[in-house]
């Protein structure tokens, strides 16, 4: 087997997490299963994921009341080939070690993606893989930051302000060597992202390009920009 081969044979695997409630966006069910032109934002994610070269193992983390894809909240959204669909967890850490959890044993590089982002462009999860694949243990897709960050203390006083150009918004698919996630999950440590779990651990993160398309469904008004972007192709 050439180096090539045995590197697609062992894949990427891809943990989609859609557990959460959607508090922000108050639409009255989980908000991966809100509808974006008519289907649920995780059908969209899933969509891109399916076009991945070299995809191998995709597991959805889904909430526990919506973790058969039978239930009617699941309709328009197409699973790729042999997706496992797992239950969630309070926390968003929580609902990713419960996906890497049911990964194919034989994956070696882990996405792990928020139904959330449900328009990250397929160019995205791509420049992930291929830094992950060129020896980097954790990548993340990064924008510029545009407005000026503050740090703050309790009462609110300032405490300093960054300089901007060494700050980048970050965004999902975050890519890793699969033994270095399963170390970082292993603590059971809660953080933002996975990135910040890996990073504790002493392992070097690399920003990649990520894609203003990858933004984030929070609010009312992100879903209506979302509508703007499949409306404009
Ligand atoms: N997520 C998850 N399990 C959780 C919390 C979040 O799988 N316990 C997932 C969400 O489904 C989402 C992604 O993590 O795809 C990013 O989280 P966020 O945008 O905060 O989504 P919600 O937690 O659903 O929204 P909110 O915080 O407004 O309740
Ligand atoms: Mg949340």
């Amino acid at each position: 087997m050439t180096d090539d081969a045995h590197t697609a044979a062992r894949g990427v695997g891809v943990v989609v997490v859609a557990a959460g409630s959607g508090s922000r966006l108050g639409a009255g069910l989980p908000k991966a299963f809100v509808p974006l032109a008519g289907r649920p934002l995780l059908g969209w994610a899933l969509d891109t994921v399916a076009q991945l070269p070299g995809l191998g193992s995709v597991v959805v983390v889904a909430p526990a009341s919506l973790a058969d894809p039978a239930a009617a909240a699941w309709s328009g959204v197409t699973l790729p080939p042999g997706t496992r669909v797992v239950a969630g967890g309070a926390e968003r850490t929580d609902s990713v070690a419960a996906g890497l959890a049911a990964l194919d044993p034989g994956c070696d590089v882990v996405l792990v993606h928020d139904a959330a982002r449900c328009l990250a462009p397929l160019a995205v999860f791509e420049r992930v893989v291929a830094a992950v694949r060129a020896g980097h243990a954790g990548v993340v897709p990064g924008v510029p930051v545009v407005d000026t960050v503050k740090g703050v203390d309790a009462r609110g006083v300032v405490t300093g302000t960054p300089a901007r150009d060494g700050l980048r918004a970050v965004q999902t698919p975050q890519g890793f060597r699969r033994d270095v996630l399963a170390a970082a999950h292993a603590g059971g440590a809660a953080a933002p992202d996975d990135a910040a779990l890996v990073e504790a651990l002493g392992h070097e993160v690399l920003v990649v390009d990520g894609d203003l398309r990858a933004f984030k469904v929070t609010t009312v008004d992100d879903l209506a920009h979302a509508v703007r972007f499949v409306a404009d192709g």
